[in-house]
């Protein structure tokens, strides 16, 4: 297919004060007047990725990668039942939200034929132990691949996890181990890339400088996908063809200035929160995946200055049309607080027809030999009618298909979205010293050697504290 008919557009005619009213609305000089700090961030940028110093821009041109991972792929295909990613954050937001909106809904359930003879995939981003366990008892570690992904190499929740399933793999198997693991790690540091050099692991890089939020276009997201039949040449592609389409400096032509430019501007006007709001269980995970990097990226106390600024939109997900039975009252009648972005699906991978009731009824005959995809476009249609005359600021991107080459394209808007409105709130986007706080509390608490004097200080901490509860 013309790969302009794949384009995702933005749509922001709901947040204009024609439309919205000025009260909510932002006026066309608003957005104007950030033309010249957009200009200048633009061709920072441009600076930067000249010097390699925005790494997650020039992914979609890292062909090698895609090479690599075919070349296992190819060798490895048939072999392996399961596969299990063991990662956390970054490591598996983006992994999770290409698996569900590519696959089959009930991939996992589908017959082997029908899978290509893929694997079932399964995703363990959280140390739950009786999600642990009851994997253990749907999956055979025999016939598994298991692959641990983690930028540092040593995150505490996805190494616990790992050695786990080491055992497992180690008593099933013996010496050839080995055969069912896949590290994706740094391509020089950590203990993970270590072990992969000791013990002779199949291993892939993740290209330095791409934090574990950005990561999605490296072997993080790049490698389940293909080994599950995706293509990875397509999502690099609709990623380069969005950085194309973001290489203007105008911002009323660029959707990820213009998308980052509306929130900062509403979130000044009080509209602290931003909605994402897909119209699509595809991509609903999706949304997960963009709460991640809005908050980790756009979430800190101190600015470029170093300056106490506790600064950052708080992204929320949703689900049409689940959640217009749960939270649209609120985000209709509600505080003013609230920007929405919705995703909406121009055409879906099927169309299921409404049959009529064999007895007709004034009721529900308005539904009969109408289509699920008529009726889901009709209450987004809805939806964003009423938060409009509520005057509710709403955008949505409009995505042709859901496809590798429209996934690839939004993740990459959404990075840039996300860099370019770091620099508005002049933050830095690529840190997370508030996530790192807490990973060495965990070490402390764990008792890691080196943390004991850390330990001490919490332990003097929590006993100064005093305790109420009932
Ligand atoms: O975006 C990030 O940097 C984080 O969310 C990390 O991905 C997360 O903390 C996991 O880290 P690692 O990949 O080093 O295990």
């Amino acid at each position: 297919m013309d790969k302009q008919k794949l384009e995702i557009r933005l749509d922001y005619s709901n947040v204009m004060s024609e439309n919205i009213g000025e009260t909510h609305g932002l006026a066309r000089q608003d957005l104007e007047a950030l033309q010249d700090r957009t200009r200048d961030i633009h061709f920072d940028f441009y600076r930067l990725r000249e010097r390699k110093e925005l790494p997650f821009m020039n992914l979609p041109y890292e062909k090698e990668v895609v090479d690599e991972i075919k070349h296992y792929v190819e060798a490895n295909r048939g072999r392996f039942e399961n596969y299990v990613h063991i990662g956390i954050g970054g490591s598996a937001l983006g992994p999770i939200a290409v698996q569900a909106a590519l696959h089959h809904p009930f991939y996992n359930l589908l017959p082997p034929e029908k899978r290509r003879h893929a694997p079932r995939m399964f995703f363990l981003d959280n140390i739950d132990p009786d999600r642990i366990a009851g994997l253990l008892d749907v999956i055979d570690p025999a016939k598994t691949l298991f692959s641990v992904v983690t930028k540092s190499g040593g995150t505490a929740e996805t190494i616990s996890t790992f050695m786990i399933f080491m055992s497992r793999l180690q008593a099933a198997l013996k010496n050839k181990y080995r055969d069912h693991l896949v590290f994706i790690t740094d391509p020089v540091k950590g203990f993970l890339r270590k072990l992969a050099a000791d013990e002779h692991i199949q291993s892939f890089s993740i290209t330095p400088g791409v934090g574990g939020r950005f990561s999605v276009l490296t072997p993080v997201g790049l490698f389940p996908a293909m080994l599950s039949g995706l293509s990875g040449d397509e999502l690099l592609s609709g990623a380069g063809f969005a950085v194309s389409k973001c290489g203007t400096e105008d911002l009323l032509q660029n959707p990820a200035y213009l998308f980052g430019a509306i929130n900062y501007l509403l979130y000044r006007k009080g509209k602290r929160s931003v909605v994402m709001l897909p119209y699509s269980d595809r991509l609903y995970r999706t949304a997960d995946w963009f709460r991640q990097l809005w908050a980790e990226s756009l979430g800190k106390r101190v600015n470029l200055k170093k300056e106490v600024v506790h600064v950052g939109p708080t992204p929320i997900k949703a689900l049409g049309v689940t959640d217009q039975h749960s939270q649209v009252q609120l985000y209709v009648e509600g505080p003013f607080d609230k920007l929405f972005a919705f995703l909406e699906v121009e055409s879906f991978s099927e169309t299921v027809p409404i049959p009529p009731f064999e007895k007709p009824d004034p009721t529900t005959d308005y539904l009969a030999g109408k289509s699920m995809n008529r009726l889901i476009s009709a209450e987004k249609k809805a939806t964003e009618l009423a938060m409009t005359r509520h005057e509710r600021p709403n955008v949505t991107f409009k995505f042709p298909v859901v496809s590798e080459f429209t996934l690839g394209q939004i993740f990459m808007i959404l990075e840039i979205a996300t860099a370019y409105t770091g620099r508005l709130f002049e933050i830095d986007p690529f840190n997370q010293p508030g996530v790192e706080e807490g990973k060495l509390a965990t070490y402390a608490f764990m008792g890691r050697e080196g943390f004991q004097e850390k330990r001490k200080l919490i332990e003097d901490e929590l006993n100064s504290r005093k305790i109420y509860q009932v």
